[in-house]
């Protein structure tokens, strides 16, 4: 394969996701604005990928190279491309919180493998560059899910229809979608909140599940906010995960009596977002989830965006 190494260094951003969007566990997700992460991706003399330095993580991401995730996708994909003798060092800044629920560390490998494509002159298309990022998720959490690292790879709302094979569909954002984050600050590593899940579903709730994901996608196709709204209940994951959310009800009906369109978990917690239909009300919800969780004691992080059609870019 060809590729053009006349670019040095490569500095890039990718964002944070909200997966799941409460009814597609493991096949829904899209990408925010903000926040998101940044790498910082030098070539070096010598051959091999190298951890320079982490800041925003509070000194909890490895910094050995075989360990952290974004180094070891890099590395994968140098010995894919055959390139093991090209050399890099990485410098990562974290923006957003790890084990927050909202893609945090999607957004890390997506920005690692993002910038060595950039560096390498584009190799690869976004779409060939997805199971790698999903080998990063696996690294991450011990399951290589793609509902995070797909939109935050390839940017808006998407669909897996398929893991195997892969087939990832890009679906269709309302122009007025607003969404508002906010991430409690309470411990929920995926990999826990994976465990938990029950195996085995009852058919009626299935027969629930999948009118409610054909529903939703047939509101992203149709700007039907309303069928957007009412879609988004899950009666298969969130009845397990709520229970390690604080206040998780309360804020659920504070949100609705607001003007949400619709509330949930983002991801596998503990972070929670709702859809509305201006970003003046997602503002105004994101405040008062943030007082709410203020008043019972529990600090938090506030996020109001819209959803972000670009995925990683350079900076
Ligand atoms: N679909 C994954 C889960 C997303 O719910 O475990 C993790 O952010």
């Amino acid at each position: 394969m060809m590729v053009d190494l006349r670019n040095s260094n490569v500095h890039v951003f990718a964002p944070a996701t909200v997966a799941n969007v409460v009814c597609g566990f493991d096949i829904l997700g899209f990408a925010l604005d903000e926040p998101g992460d940044e790498v910082i991706m030098q070539r070096t003399q010598e051959s091999g990928v190298r951890i320079a330095s982490i800041t925003g993580d509070d000194g909890r991401l490895p910094l050995d190279p075989a360990k952290n995730t974004v180094s070891a996708c890099v590395q994968h994909l140098l010995t894919h491309l055959g390139m093991e003798n090209i050399g890099v060092s990485i410098t990562l800044h974290k923006h957003m919180p790890i084990g927050s629920g909202m893609g945090s560390s999607a957004a890390s490998t997506v920005a690692g493998l993002f910038a060595i494509n950039e560096l390498l002159g584009t190799p690869l298309s976004r779409a060939q560059l997805l199971p790698f990022a999903i080998k990063g998720e696996e690294l991450a959490c011990g399951h290589g899910h793609a509902d995070n690292v797909a939109p935050a790879l390839l940017g808006g709302f998407t669909l897996i229809r398929s893991y195997e094979p892969l087939d990832v569909i890009s679906l269709p954002v309302p122009t007025e979608l607003h969404c508002s984050v906010v991430f409690p600050h309470v411990d929920v590593p995926t990999r826990e909140a994976r465990r938990m899940i029950r195996n085995k579903v009852e058919l009626k709730d299935a027969v629930v599940q999948w009118g409610n994901i054909a529903g939703l996608v047939s509101g992203l196709y149709t700007s039907d906010y309303a069928l957007i709204g009412r879609s988004m209940e899950d009666v298969l994951i969130e009845p397990t995960r709520a229970i390690l959310i604080p206040e998780f009800y309360a804020l659920r009906q504070l949100a609705m009596q607001a003007g949400a369109l619709s509330f949930g978990i983002s991801g596998s917690g503990p972070s929670v977002f709702a859809f509305t239909r201006s970003r003046e009300l997602a503002t105004q919800i994101t405040s008062r989830i943030q007082e709410h969780l203020d008043k019972a004691g529990i600090g938090s992080n506030g996020y109001v965006s819209g959803v972000n059609a670009t995925g990683p870019k350079k900076l």
